[in-house]
């Protein structure tokens, strides 16, 4: 067994680090992190980390209570430390039980404890009051999370085989439910559906776009026959926030750039969200692709939602649509390496397991699917945001 590395080596390696660079390195930035976790986790008893993981659970839970009670929204709004009793009048709930989760929230500096009972904000409680996140703490509990806490049931009925169809695992198991995820959200669980919309919409937090490190230029500009097909299709691009930074990026550009998704998605978009020059287009990805030739098929956290078995059947329609030596697919998506997972990553990895039977992939993993879809990588992309960041996977049809 490789030996792990002790509190003494890793303190003396981040002490190693130039404070300045931690401003203007983000890759500086992402290795003082990555070292700093390395380094609590080396610093703690054994003992006490494991029984500390019993109690973990608690704190999301007591998250979740805040975004209910859009307690961080309350401490945000006010331009001074508030009282205990005065966000009890603001959002409704009992001081004593205020208290309790305010004082959880901020062990974990997600609020600021500047006196007894008074309350106020980090910088955390500002993104907490983002609505987009505050959507995507909702969904990520009341729909996965109140189903992933069944899963040691679940995988006991099905004898732990790897769940791979979507009306057949945990979401149906837990939520009691014949539906697909996403049927299960449209029909039954629109709240929670919206919120999904506006967390998707919204996942790339501080990141930035694809179109900010793949070289779009070299890739897709050049050489580029508009007499061919669409530049652009966002296959299953849901609000469009792909489409609109690449026309930010790119705003002279000439070529079609499509939105596909299903109808109702489309629908959710609200007028004048979108640019004029987005095309939206109804688009079941299990039929013919109605974008025959297009110099690209843009598929951003769509694979990863699928296990194998489905992913190849979401590929072939856009294979059959594929132009040999001319059209490319960008799936953009996590690329795990083969050793090595971060804890975000594999974290993402058990989410998709829990959304519809999906996963992350590795890079051999990549490979093996694209290839079964009788496609072949030409590259692995990744940005300036680390590890934990979406790559994006270029691949064509096989020659
Ligand atoms: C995880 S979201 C990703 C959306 C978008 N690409 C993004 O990055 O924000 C998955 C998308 O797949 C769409 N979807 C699910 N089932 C579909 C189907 N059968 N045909 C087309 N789109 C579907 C959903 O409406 C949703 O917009």
């Amino acid at each position: 067994m490789p030996s792990q590395p002790t509190g003494a080596t890793l303190l003396k390696e981040l002490s190693s680090i130039q404070p300045q660079t931690l401003d203007n390195d983000p890759q500086a930035r992402q290795n003082a992190l990555s070292l700093s976790r390395k380094l609590t986790a080396a610093l703690e008893d054994p003992t006490n980390a494991a029984v500390d993981m019993m109690f973990a659970p608690f704190i999301p839970s007591a998250v979740r209570i805040a975004v209910e009670l859009h307690l961080f929204e309350s401490l945000c709004e006010s331009e001074s430390p508030l009282s205990t009793a005065k966000l009890g009048d603001l959002t409704g709930a009992d001081s004593l039980l205020l208290n309790r989760i305010l004082r959880l929230l901020a062990s974990i500096n997600f609020v600021q404890e500047s006196g007894p009972d008074r309350s106020s904000t980090t910088p955390t409680t500002h993104a907490m009051a983002n609505p987009n996140i505050a959507a995507g703490h909702r969904f990520v509990w009341d729909i996965l999370v109140e189903a992933n806490v069944q899963y040691h049931h679940f995988l006991k009925e099905t004898h732990f085989k790897l769940p791979l169809e979507p009306t057949d695992h945990v979401i149906q198991f837990a939520h009691g439910t014949k539906y697909h995820t996403f049927e299960y959200l449209a029909k039954l669980r629109p709240d929670r559906f919206t919120d999904f919309h506006l967390f998707m919409g919204n996942t790339m937090g501080a990141r930035s776009y694809w179109v900010d490190w793949y070289p779009v230029a070299e890739r897709l500009l050049d050489g580029l026959d508009a007499s061919s097909g669409s530049l652009l299709v966002d296959v299953d691009g849901g609000k469009g926030h792909d489409l609109q930074a690449f026309i930010k990026k790119f705003p002279d550009t000439k070529g079609k750039l499509v939105l596909q998704d299903l109808p109702e998605a489309l629908a959710s978009i609200k007028d004048g969200d979108l640019d004029r020059r987005i095309y939206k287009q109804d688009q079941d990805f299990f039929a013919p692709n109605q974008e025959v030739g297009a110099r690209a098929y843009l598929m951003h956290h769509i694979l990863h939602d699928w296990s194998d078995k489905y992913a190849l059947k979401i590929l072939e329609p856009i294979v059959k649509a594929m132009k040999r030596g001319y059209s490319k697919l960008l799936i953009h998506d996590l690329v795990l390496p083969d050793a090595g997972v971060t804890s975000y990553q594999a974290r993402w990895d058990m989410t998709m397991m829990t959304f519809n039977a999906g996963m992350e992939r590795s890079r051999s993993q990549w490979q093996s699917l694209l290839s079964a879809a009788g496609l072949e990588i030409v590259q692995f992309c990744h940005g300036p945001d680390g590890e934990d960041a979406d790559g994006l996977v270029e691949a064509v049809l096989k020659a």
